[in-house]
């Protein structure tokens, strides 16, 4: 026998065994039936450690069917499903909801926007049923011309809010994509649409706070926070002009876009007026970063509205306004000045101000 033959020969008996040990492991590993799903090699890959919100494990002996995540409460509503529970009745019944949102331009921009992402594909751009969904398909188009007919004229807004929310006729749910208050906001833009003259904007709502941003403010000065108190100090007194001038100078103290504590050259001068002020009356101030609401993004706000505080205080003390009599803070979007639906409003909240403590 050659050397070859025997090589040969070894080879097969190697092959032989793995194929016996790899049927040997196939029969254990893939007996899987029924609720059994056999063994598993590494089940980390399948089953998370972690709880996950929707699992039901056994062990959780207090949980209705055993879930990981509690039921909430009964009687609660989740934040933004505004009043949903209440909107069961029928679809005549809904004639008496009268949408509790308010027509302003901003909410109107949104349901605009809401509008054109989720319904614009059926009833068109315009409301006028021409989407491509009915234009270019066998879809049947609704029974009326489009928004602009007497029909959705003088539709009751609780109506449309049922069929937005449960459907009707060729209609789906819109409840899954829309929140009840985003609802809202998308019937005002029906509305809208359907008699653009008719249709009344509501007032911006200000912010409660502050308000006026001095340019124009040719009456008694605004004394914003000054004058309400701040939580936690005793507030000095101060004539009022001569705090509306300082207040001014530190709202309109502008920082880079991109390092956003960095105070921008350009105002320097602002604060020299109000280091001149504090070297002059000697008094304990306390300097707080106001945002804008971002949403998602508040806790990160707080923290910039704060190292914007402290970077004015390191300016006011590298000009010979003593350390100790400075405090700063943060107020995150609590104290807004003007709306956070518009860019101006949220550039405008973004600011730090001064305030007189004793
Ligand atoms: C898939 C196409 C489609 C989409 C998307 C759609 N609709 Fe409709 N809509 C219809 C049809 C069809 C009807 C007619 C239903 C009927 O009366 O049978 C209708 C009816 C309506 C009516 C009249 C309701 C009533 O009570 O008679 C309003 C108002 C309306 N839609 C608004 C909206 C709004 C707002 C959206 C987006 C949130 C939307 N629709 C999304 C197809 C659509």
């Amino acid at each position: 026998m050659s050397r070859l033959t025997s090589r040969k020969k070894h080879l097969s008996n190697l092959s032989v065994a793995l194929i016996g040990f790899a049927a040997v492991a196939q029969l254990g590993a893939c007996v899987s039936e029924g609720n059994d799903p056999g063994i598993e090699y590494a089940p980390n890959m399948y089953v998370s450690e972690a709880y996950e919100a929707f699992t039901q494990t056994g062990d959780m002996k207090y949980n209705p069917g055993g879930m990981t995540m509690r039921l909430p409460v009964p009687g609660t509503i989740a934040r933004g499903q505004m009043d949903y529970a209440r909107y069961t009745e029928g679809y005549e019944a809904s004639v008496a909801w009268t949408n509790p949102v308010s027509p302003t331009e901003a909410n109107l921009a949104e349901g605009e926007f809401l509008y054109q992402r989720y319904c614009s594909h059926c009833h068109g751009k315009d409301g006028k049923n021409d989407g491509a969904v009915i234009k270019n398909s066998e879809y049947p188009p609704p029974p009326w011309s489009g928004y602009q007919s007497e029909y959705v004229q003088t539709l009751p807004e609780g109506k449309i809010f049922h069929t937005v929310t449960f459907g009707k006729g060729l209609m789906g749910s819109h409840a899954s994509v829309l929140t009840p208050e985003q609802r809202w906001k998308v019937i005002h833009f029906v509305k809208y649409l359907s008699n653009p003259d008719a249709f009344q904007i509501a007032p911006e709502a200000l912010g409660t706070e502050g308000g006026n941003m001095g340019a124009e403010n040719t009456g008694t000065a605004d004394l914003g926070l000054q004058s309400k108190g701040l939580e936690g100090f005793e507030m000095a007194s101060i004539d009022a002009t001569v705090y509306a001038g300082l207040l001014t100078n530190m709202r309109n103290v502008q920082f880079e876009k991109v390092r956003m504590n960095k105070i921008k050259s350009e105002s320097h001068s602002n604060l020299d007026a109000v280091a001149a002020y504090l070297l002059a009356n000697p008094c304990n101030v306390v300097l707080a970063g106001h945002t804008a609401r971002d949403l998602g993004m508040d806790a990160i706000q707080g923290e910039i509205a704060l190292k914007r505080a402290q970077a004015v205080k390191e300016y006011l003390v590298s000009k010979g306004v003593p350390e100790a009599s400075i405090k700063t803070k943060s107020y995150g979007s609590e104290h807004p000045l003007a709306s956070n639906e518009t860019e101006e409003g949220r550039e405008l909240n973004r600011r730090v101000e001064i305030y007189f403590v004793k």
